[in-house]
């Protein structure tokens, strides 16, 4: 045997007996396999902190500034408001929603991703890159419109832009997970966080008190009864609505975009238990809720019909 192929297959077994190693740790052995790089969705408590691919943890990263911008959107993506306060008028961090800094299966994974920008978007009705999903990201999810909790919108050059040192970072750490992917296929792990079209229910149909007595048996012991969240261990969940939330602008203040976190990622213990009815009736009962106001809905969907779920542009 050549050496080079041999140190190649030494580093395949050594990668192996990590992977076997880290796959007992996490799962107890008893637990399916996640799907591809991801944690698997069906979790404990145990995994809620491991970070597959971690940027702080990586040796080969070693051109120095673009290790910087990669760790620098890594700690972003996992700590939003401390680490990016200009642009963060919520409590709500990145890894909130897209578990596990992005690398957990049917929670928003963001994992090889990359090569599918720039794609179309709805919303935008044009081309977005990466950068332009990111800044979206911060101005509606992260709440940048109101940075001080204030309905105040901040002049064009204080908010998030493609060319934002953070919105940069946090492009690079996204970039990096799909370091090795194919550009332009999508992995088969996107798009899952959905409900069925089957499955939904026309809006007015639901039932925000149905969806509240769910809430008040499944969520509470977490998100607390007004929503804003209890520490558990240490972990504490987001504002689910209020002026700490996320904006009415958001993906998320959608009710069946919400409903299909809610289906696959939560309860955060049991994910996979609600039904698809019980994940929109949630839905319906946390989207009625108060939340920041989005100061440019009006720029939203031109050209197509605003979604019937999008409950917060029926203004
Ligand atoms: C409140 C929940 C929530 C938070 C917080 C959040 N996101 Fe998202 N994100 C979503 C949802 C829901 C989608 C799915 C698309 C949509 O908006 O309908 C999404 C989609 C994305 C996508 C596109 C994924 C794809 O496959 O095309 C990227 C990239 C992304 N988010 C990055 C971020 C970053 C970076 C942050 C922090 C600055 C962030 N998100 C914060 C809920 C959230
Ligand atoms: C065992 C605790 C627990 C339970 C029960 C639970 N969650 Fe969560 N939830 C969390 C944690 C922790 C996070 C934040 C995860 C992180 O930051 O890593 C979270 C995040 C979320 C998010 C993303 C935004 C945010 O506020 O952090 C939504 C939406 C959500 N949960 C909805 C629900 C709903 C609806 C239920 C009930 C069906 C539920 N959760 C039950 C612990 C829980």
């Amino acid at each position: 045997m050549r050496n080079g192929n041999r140190i190649r297959l030494v580093r395949l077994i050594v990668s192996a007996g990590v992977c076997v190693l880290l796959a007992v740790a996490a799962s107890g052995c008893a637990r399916p396999a996640p799907a591809g790089p991801l944690i698997a969705a069906s979790t404990t408590m145990v995994t809620a902190w491991q970070v597959p691919q971690d940027p702080l943890k990586d040796a080969t990263l070693t051109d120095p500034k673009l290790a910087d911008q990669i760790r620098w959107g890594y700690r972003i993506f996992v700590d939003t408001p401390h680490e990016a306060p200009r642009f963060t008028g919520s409590k709500v961090a990145c890894n909130n929603c897209h578990l596990n800094a992005g690398q957990r299966e049917r929670s928003l994974p963001l994992v090889a991703i990359a090569g599918m920008f720039p794609e179309y978007n709805t919303r935008a009705a044009r081309l977005i890159s990466l950068p332009d999903r990111v800044v979206d990201c911060f101005l509606r999810s992260e709440n940048a419109t109101s940075p001080h909790g204030t309905d105040l919108v901040p002049s064009p050059d204080a908010l998030p832009s493609p060319s934002s040192t953070e919105v940069l970072a946090v492009a690079a750490y996204i970039t990096w997970l799909s370091r090795g992917a194919e550009v332009g296929k999508n992995p088969s792990w996107r798009g899952q966080n959905t409900i069925a079209k089957e499955q939904l229910i026309p809006v007015d149909q639901l039932d925000a008190r149905k969806g509240e007595a769910l809430y008040m048996e499944r969520c509470t012991s977490c998100h607390g009864v007004d929503g804003q969240g209890v520490q558990v261990g240490d972990k504490k969940a987001g504002p689910l609505w209020g002026p700490e939330s996320w904006n009415d602008g958001a993906g998320a203040a959608r009710i069946y975009t919400l409903a299909g976190i809610i289906r696959y990622a939560m309860p955060y213990l049991n994910p996979n238990s609600l039904t698809d009815e019980e994940a929109q009736q949630i839905a319906a009962f946390i989207t009625s809720k108060p939340r920041p106001r989005f100061p440019f809905k009006d720029r939203d969907y031109v050209g197509s019909k605003v979604p019937v779920d999008a409950v917060y542009y029926r203004e």
